[in-house]
């Protein structure tokens, strides 16, 4: 039976440079989230994940790590860190720190004295390759930051790899002395008393040894590259397990690109000793026609449905464990994608959540969503500081792509949209900052933590009450999972059964009015509904579900 407290529980996801500023600097801080460890404790989650707040040149927003020991000064000091720990441990509730191992940063002293050159003891920490015949990068590989996965080093005419930003070179795995280095420093934050680590891009750290050229047309599609799942990875991640995370008790979650849920029953089933659960992007997906991130297109419900079927039926079979979101600082915000953040905004966000919370894994909100805050909208380039926005944007204007086209494309897909600051209250800038926020959204907008606390019927309660029916109800962490409808297009209805019990979860992705009918084999059944986003006293077998209305169902 699942019965560990991270199988029932639910995790915020913090953003701290765009949660709550406290001195000022227009960037938010380890005091900003101190001040809110009360209004997290309200909203009942159990564990806090951090994006990363380590030294850094913030090329990426600090996951271009240049010091592991250390806290950015412009997130505060490690006695804030401490301080922080113990108050959330105060409170209940657990921190899961961000861990970037695949790569680090150019300024970290191991790639500074890996230039120094060929003989550095350093130098085999990270890739290098001598140029093709050509005198060009070693192989096809590209960055998913744009152009070459490969930076010339003119000093010693080899290339490094960085899968990423061309100030993040990929760190090399096969070496002992390597690896070594990093149990060492995960161990130390768990002498700290941390509860766990969320694992940036996990799955990437294990390259094929021939580094082949790739077939692929982009680093973002969905096609499996050389470096994912790759031939060690198992191996390194059950090593981390042995000598950390079994140690410290700790909970973890794996960010996994495109991968199998074959490979992530793998790094999840309990007997094989590597993560605690695992996130796939492939519901992220559904809006990237054949495959590509950077085009405008809107997902069919049928798919979406289909993809999250298929990982909840495998993982399960499997003994693996999902992580369940619907968005998180990578993406845009879920609403106007797959719902509608106009209209029926209020109502959209209570049918994601529930549809969500329904669902077998461990659910995730990011900041924000508890408050249906929407997307960015920039209208110009010059207000993205994002380094894989506009580069994205470069090449579309290289690839043709008129620069009103390319906007709209950054509107719909880029990964700033949810990176805007939280807004708290009617303040300037809505709370979050005395200062000039580091991003600012150009749209005014009300909806508020303040406001969304006053009123009884808001969004911010509807996760209040899920994450307590999850935790309360053990059919969620293991009830069977069976998708209803896969062919429409409008309803999404799903059944969940354990020990006898069932729950269904219904919801109308539309904004017109649509009949539905519960399933004949339960109409016997005395059902009483656990969530709804309408006032409905009774239920019935045949319901007119109104515009983008659901409904959670408990039948007996
Ligand atoms: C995934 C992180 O979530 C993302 O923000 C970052 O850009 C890449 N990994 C590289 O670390």
């Amino acid at each position: 039976m699942n019965n560990e407290w991270w199988q029932k529980g639910t995790v915020y996801q913090i953003y701290p440079r765009s949660f709550n500023d406290t001195n000022g600097d227009g960037i938010g801080d380890i005091r900003g989230i101190i001040e809110k460890l009360d209004y997290l404790a309200k909203l009942g989650i159990d564990l806090l994940w951090l994006t990363p707040m380590y030294v850094s040149p913030q090329r990426d927003n600090g996951y271009d790590i240049a010091d592991y020991y250390a806290m950015d000064p412009q997130y505060g000091t490690m006695a804030d860190f401490d301080e922080l720990l113990e108050k959330a441990h105060a409170r209940d509730l657990k921190i899961m720190m961000d861990m970037v191992v695949n790569h680090t940063s150019y300024q970290h002293r191991w790639f500074q004295e890996a230039l120094k050159g060929k003989d550095n003891p350093y130098r085999d920490y990270y890739i290098w390759k001598d140029p093709a015949a050509d005198g060009g990068p070693p192989n096809n590989w590209l960055s998913k930051f744009s152009g070459s996965a490969w930076e010339l080093d003119t000093a010693s005419g080899q290339y490094y790899l960085h899968l990423y930003e061309v100030g993040m070179p990929d760190l090399n795995w096969e070496n002992p002395k390597l690896q070594e280095e990093i149990y060492q420093m995960m161990a130390w934050w768990g002498e700290k008393g941390i509860d766990g680590f969320r694992l940036d891009v996990i799955n990437n750290i294990s390259k094929n040894p021939d580094f082949p050229n790739d077939s692929l047309a982009t680093a973002q599609d969905d096609g499996r590259k050389f470096y994912v799942d790759g031939p060690h990875v198992h191996e390194y991640l059950h090593q981390m397990n042995r000598r950390v995370f079994d140690k410290y008790h700790h909970v973890t979650v794996g960010e996994m690109s495109s991968t199998t849920p074959e490979e992530c029953i793998k790094y999840t089933n309990p007997e094989r000793q590597e993560l605690s659960m695992a996130f796939n992007f492939h519901h992220m997906k559904v809006d990237y026609p054949d495959g590509k991130k950077w085009a405008s297109a809107k997902y069919k419900l049928t798919d979406l449905k289909r993809v999250m079927a298929e990982w909840q039926l495998k993982m399960a079979e499997g003994g693996g464990w999902n992580a369940l979101f619907w968005t998180n600082h990578d993406q845009p915000r879920a609403l106007a994608r797959f719902a509608d953040d106009q209209a029926y905004r209020e109502k959209s966000a209570k049918l994601l959540a529930i549809i969500l919370f329904g669902l077998q894994g461990t659910t995730y909100i990011y900041q924000g969503e508890e408050i249906a805050m929407t997307d960015a909208n920039f209208t110009d380039i010059s207000q993205y500081d994002d380094a894989e926005s506009r580069n994205a944007y470069k090449q579309m204007l290289t690839d043709g792509i008129s620069e009103a086209d390319a906007l709209q494309i950054l509107r719909e897909k880029s990964r700033e949209n949810s990176r805007i600051p939280m807004q708290w209250n009617d303040e300037k800038h809505h709370g979050f900052t005395d200062g000039e926020p580091w991003l600012a959204p150009i749209h005014e907008d009300n909806w508020t933590v303040e406001k969304a606390l006053a009123d009884p019927d808001s969004i911010f309660y509807t996760y209040q009450r899920l994450i307590a029916l999850r935790r309360d109800r053990d059919i969620f962490a293991n009830g069977d999972f069976k998708l209803l409808d896969a062919k429409s297009e409008i309803i999404y209805d799903y059944e969940r059964q354990w020990n006898g019990e069932t729950v269904i979860v219904v919801g109308n992705f539309s904004a017109e009015e649509v009949a539905w009918e519960l399933p004949a084999r339960h109409h016997d059944k005395t059902l009483q509904i656990l969530e709804s986003n309408y006032p409905r006293e009774d239920i019935t077998t045949n319901l007119v579900l109104q515009p983008y209305e659901a409904l959670m169902i408990h039948l007996s």
